[in-house]
């Protein structure tokens, strides 16, 4: 059979519904069509000489920090879920230092949509951890009655969104066409409604945004599955005041291909990773609204430090080493690069406690 590109499949998939599709199954399509969407592919996507670097590839140090506040809330015979796991790096970080602290989980669940990345991880984790490969445990569906900790770095941004514009009096969906063979962008004719999202209706003509029902859709499943534990999402994002910023008037969607952003999603389809930044207020409202009671809401750079990240600097004794650790920890922290772009969340089921993750800082007044 002959090959058919992913570009031509989404354009076949527009054709024949005879009408524009959401940018969400666009999104959908194009990150997570099976071996050629960009996730599911086997393109190199993280590191250098991918398309974007993430904490845990910018640094060990973000998983042990990380590991830290695991240990402070994980109980005996707990385990740790981690949703999208890129190349593994952040489990392996995490595990790592869980040993060293005394305090592994008895499983560390991994959830990915992508086979080709579940590869990768077990052979990022069989290379450094062999010990260890056996508590790891690769899931394709939500295991049932989780206690322990959830943890999601740079997954929300990847989650399908839709995408808003504002006409005269509603905001409508912006969808994808296919016009004279190219992709392109076109408003549904009718209003977008969802009682559950919060839009900026003062916005003028024009004004794009995004909301992301299914991130909001995958707490409340969340919500079923937790007996009891900790959940940690670490994106970039903002609160709803600053997500709607009237100068934010083209939204939040990037596109990064080689580590070039752009915001054409049309162009490399299945080639570049397209995202869109989180809105944390309406994770955070879908979080209260499932059942779980908001624990913290911090920059990165404060969690990070709020959990003793330095420590590591201070601990290193070769002086090579640590001029290079100085630098990752700069990259993490400060403003601008990580440290204020990005920000963790934190809620809670049937636990209280209080997170020394938020110790310097917690700003859910904000959200
Ligand atoms: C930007 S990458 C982040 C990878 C990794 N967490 C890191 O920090 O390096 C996004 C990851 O989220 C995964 N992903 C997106 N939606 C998901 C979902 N609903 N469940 C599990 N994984 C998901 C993708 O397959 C991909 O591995």
């Amino acid at each position: 059979m002959a090959f058919v590109s992913l570009e031509q499949i989404i354009k076949d998939t527009i054709i024949q519904k005879a009408s524009p599709i959401g940018f969400d199954e666009f999104m959908d399509l194009a990150l997570y069509y099976p071996a050629q969407g960009y996730y599911s592919g086997g393109a190199q996507k993280f590191g250098e000489r991918g398309d974007f670097i993430t904490a845990p590839e910018t640094s060990d140090l973000f998983g042990y920090t990380l590991a830290r506040q695991c240990a402070q809330v994980l109980r005996d015979g707990q385990d740790i879920l981690e949703f999208g796991a890129g190349s593994g790096v952040l489990a392996a970080q995490i595990l790592f230092e869980l040993g060293r602290l005394g305090s592994l989980p008895k499983k560390y669940y991994i959830l990915e949509l992508s086979a080709e990345l579940q590869q990768r991880q077990k052979e990022t984790i069989n290379k450094v951890l062999p010990e260890l490969i056996e508590r790891v445990v690769w899931l394709n569906t939500l295991p049932q009655n989780f206690s322990g900790v959830v943890i999601a770095n740079e997954v929300l941004d990847a989650m399908p969104a839709k995408r808003l514009i504002k006409q005269a009096d509603h905001f409508s969906e912006l969808g994808v066409d296919c016009q004279s063979d190219q992709l392109s962008w076109q408003p549904f004719d009718h209003a977008y409604t969802n009682d559950k999202m919060l839009l900026p209706n003062e916005a003028g003509v024009g004004y794009t945004t995004e909301v992301n029902e299914r991130a909001m859709a995958w707490i409340d499943s969340l919500s079923e599955i937790i007996d009891e534990g900790l959940v940690l999402l670490i994106d970039y994002g903002m609160g709803r005041k600053e997500y709607f910023h009237p100068q934010r008037f083209e939204g939040t969607l990037r596109c990064y291909y080689q580590h070039k952003a752009s915001d054409d999603p049309f162009k490399h389809v299945g080639k570049q990773d397209i995202t869109t930044s989180v809105n944390f207020s309406d994770m955070a409202d879908q979080a209260k609204n499932s059942g779980f009671k908001i624990a913290g809401y911090a920059t990165q750079a404060m969690f990070l430090i709020s959990l003793g990240i330095d420590e590591y600097l201070l601990a290193e004794t070769d002086e090579n080493r640590r001029v290079s650790l100085a630098q990752q920890i700069k990259q993490l922290v400060l403003p601008s690069a990580m440290g204020e772009s990005f920000k963790v969340l934190a809620f809670t089921k049937n636990r209280q406690v209080k997170l020394n993750g938020f110790k310097e800082q917690d700003l859910t007044h904000k959200l």
